[in-house]
């Protein structure tokens, strides 16, 4: 879908279908009248339209609550869709990246192929650029569905959107349409990547996908794999990945700032690390055959991370970023690990690995962030931030509304605080705690794998702080929120792409 900007009279616009926003505007004079929407537009024309609909009181407004009128009189577009949202007094970015994504999937089942989308001006607290950003991500989000394997869909996609907004706003909205453009493109590769079939993106083609990425980007790739892991003595990592057939790949792709010089280069250099399980079947404690297909998406945190470093190549911050994916198959085999065997992390510089007493295989995600957790350290990260499908406790302490995050460092997790609240995606920041850590503690070996039923989101957690040491880290388990289960009106169900755009604005905010 190729997305637009047009100054012109929206009545004059020739559309298959013309959006328009519509507020419950409660600030009415009026106490005793029941105030009507609002139409946010000034266009006569489209005011005429609308009238007698809005006034019967039909439509609320809702948030993205829609209504059509056909051949509506005096509009050259065919159709006029009415799109609420929601109460006036509390428009975000977020309701309007929603509604242009309800506009967006209002057409494709009717195999409406392009849409205008009016930007609402006037609203308080958003800037032109801001309402343009929202608007284009929600769009490109929303056109997204997982057909890549579907022969029937093929019709469905938009070809065009065009977002109207006035002349004075024009600059402010290209703007914010071309860094939508690049955030919302971002997040469609993420999910492209998560909704592949395990048996297509293996560890090895995930690497030839983030190489391919990382060249077109202009960003420096290194993809390795088993000879690599014994190099560095990643025995973490390894464990999980000898037990398949497929071998594992670390990929590390990186980004410099313009005019980069390693020798005089003193600012903050941040770790992007993601959990890139292509199948995780549990290993020999496997998994309930029930809903294991859904075990493809075991790779998300990875395919996040990726995504927020196809953002950052094309945002260019002034801040270096180093990501760091570990991918392996976890699978039941003859040479798969066991619980009961211990497993030896790598090297902290001087520091000898920790040894690993594993007490469930299916407790694979940490041991594979363990030994890139402590690689990216080795690179020189300053900072780090990691995103893994971690927990199934993580998921029934939150559900499927918010991901989970933990910090050791507030001034760190305020700032990614900072970032979630630009993008709207939500985040709830959990405890970490040594009683917690006392869990994980094992009898031989320096820690165990799993913290028994209780606190599990909490005790993974435990068990990446260790790796981190004193750095700065952010850990996001988006076990949750990586698989979007129903349908809503402004995405498909399927891969989210969750954490890709707040990853990527947390990245941003150490350049300013
Ligand atoms: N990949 C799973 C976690 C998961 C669960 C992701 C549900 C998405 C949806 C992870 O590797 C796992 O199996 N975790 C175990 C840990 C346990 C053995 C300590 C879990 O959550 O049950
Ligand atoms: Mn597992
Ligand atoms: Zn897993």
């Amino acid at each position: 879908m190729k997305m637009h900007l047009v100054s012109q009279q929206l009545s004059g616009l020739a559309a298959e279908l013309l959006a328009v926003a519509v507020v419950d505007d409660q600030t009415s004079k009026d106490k005793n009248a029941k105030p009507l929407p609002v139409l946010l537009t000034a266009d006569p024309a489209i005011q005429a339209a609308a009238a007698s609909v809005l006034s019967s009181g039909e439509f609320k407004a809702a948030a993205n609550e829609t209504l059509l009128l056909h051949a509506p009189a005096g509009l050259a577009a065919s159709r006029l869709l009415l799109v609420g949202l929601g109460k006036r007094s509390r428009v975000t970015p977020h309701t309007l990246r929603n509604a242009a994504g309800t506009a967006v999937r209002f057409c494709k089942p009717r195999s409406l192929h392009s849409l205008a989308f009016a930007l609402p001006a006037g609203l308080e607290g958003l800037d032109d650029a801001a309402v343009a950003r929202a608007a284009t991500e929600g769009a490109l989000l929303a056109d997204f569905d997982p057909d890549t394997y579907r022969s029937d869909r093929k019709d469905q996609s938009l070809t065009d959107c065009t977002l109207v907004a006035s002349a004075e706003a024009l600059a402010a909205a290209q703007a914010g349409i071309e860094e939508g453009i690049h955030f919302a493109e971002a997040q469609n590769f993420t999910r492209v990547l998560v909704n592949d079939p395990p048996n297509v993106l293996t560890p090895t083609v995930l690497g030839q996908r983030a190489a391919e990425m990382a060249k077109d980007a202009g960003l420096k790739w290194e993809v390795y794999s088993t000879e690599k892991l014994q190099e560095l003595k990643m025995g973490a990592f390894w464990s999980v990945a000898k037990g398949s057939e497929e071998p594992p790949a670390l990929i590390v792709l990186t980004y410099e700032p313009e005019g980069y010089n390693p020798a005089t280069y003193n600012g903050p250099v941040l770790g992007l690390v993601g959990k890139g399980i292509t199948f995780d079947t549990g290993g020999i404690s496997i998994k309930p055959a029930d809903g294991m297909e859904k075990m493809k998406y075991d790779m998300a945190g990875a395919a996040a991370m990726l995504g927020a470093m196809h953002v950052i190549a094309r945002i260019k911050p002034a801040v270096k970023v180093i990501c760091v994916v570990c991918s392996a198959e976890n699978m039941p085999d003859g040479k798969a690990y066991k619980p009961g065997d211990i497993a030896i992390s790598m090297p902290d510089g001087d520091k000898p690995g920790k040894s690993i007493e594993i007490i469930n295989t299916d407790a694979e995600g940490r041991l594979v962030l363990a030994d890139g957790l402590t690689y990216a350290r080795q690179l020189g990260c300053t900072h780090l931030i990691d995103a893994a499908t971690l927990t199934g406790a993580c998921v029934v302490a939150l559900g499927m509304v918010h991901a989970g995050a933990f910090s050791n460092d507030d001034p760190t997790f305020t700032r990614f605080q900072a970032a979630a609240e630009k993008t709207g995606e939500k985040f709830w920041r959990l405890p970490l705690g040594d009683e917690y850590f006392d869990l994980i503690r094992s009898d031989i070996a320096d820690i165990k794998n799993t913290g028994g039923r209780w606190g599990g989101a909490v005790t993974a957690a435990e068990f990446l702080k260790v790796f981190v040491a004193e750095t700065p880290w952010i850990h996001l388990d988006i076990a949750g929120m990586a698989w979007i289960e129903d349908s809503r009106s402004s995405i498909a169900k399927g891969p989210s792409g969750v954490a890709v755009r707040t990853i990527a604005e947390w990245v941003r905010s150490f350049a300013s």
